[in-house]
């Protein structure tokens, strides 16, 4: 069963997984002026659009067709410069490092044994100083029914921490919210938000 996002790529009128989030929004004052930042599994946009709108050089991927089409699309309206890949996380070809790198509900649907040469790679091709932010589901509660081929990575709590071990970590929060797919199914989902600095090379 394909993800219930697929769909809403191919509705461009709203953005699929709203807003930017908070943590987003409060990073852009840490940043340097010209900083340049990649949007992992970008889905439609939310962050590389508002990003990219405040003038930081944006790269963004996503293994979705559908998505990147959709991006493509809201840019050309918005007369944004972000430059878009349809490309796998473990294949993503890096030209230069990251001032920030964010990867927002992407990692739980790799494979758990892919999940650390993703992040390894992720932290080696950030510039000393900048910052990753990472948001995911952990297995505090159950795949929801429609995502169960799909959500097959899923972190133990806190997890994510141990990947940052040598970064200084600026905020992490672990919390669940209630949530409702197109599909109309209802579900919990347990929640890690890290936000990360690269303090030595
Ligand atoms: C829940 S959506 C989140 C989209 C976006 N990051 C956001 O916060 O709005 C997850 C996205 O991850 C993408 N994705 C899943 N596996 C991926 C992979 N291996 N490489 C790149 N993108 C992937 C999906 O196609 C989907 O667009």
């Amino acid at each position: 069963m394909k993800p219930f996002w697929e769909n809403e790529y191919l509705n461009k009128e709203r953005s699929t997984f709203g807003n930017p989030s908070k943590e987003v929004e409060d990073i852009v004052s840490l940043l340097p002026n010209e900083a340049k930042i990649l949007d992992v599994g970008c889905g439609d946009g939310r962050h590389s659009l508002y990003l990219a709108g405040l003038g930081f050089q944006v790269d963004a991927f996503d293994i979705s067709q559908n998505a990147i089409n959709k991006i493509n699309y809201l840019k050309e309206l918005s007369g944004l410069n972000i430059n878009t890949y349809v490309c796998d996380a473990l294949e993503f070809e890096f030209k230069h490092k990251y001032d920030l790198i964010i990867v927002h509900g992407v990692l739980q649907f790799i494979e758990r044994e892919k999940q650390p040469e993703i992040i390894e790679l992720l932290k080696k091709w950030t510039n000393v100083n900048g910052y990753h932010i990472v948001a995911l589901f952990t297995d505090e509660e159950p795949v929801p029914e429609d995502l169960k081929d799909v959500m097959v990575g899923v972190f133990k709590n806190e997890e994510i921490k141990d990947y940052y071990n040598e970064w200084e970590i600026k905020m992490f929060e672990s919390y669940k919210f209630n949530d409702e797919h197109e599909n109309g199914i209802r579900h919990c989902h347990a929640l890690n938000k890290i936000v990360a600095r690269k303090v030595n090379q």
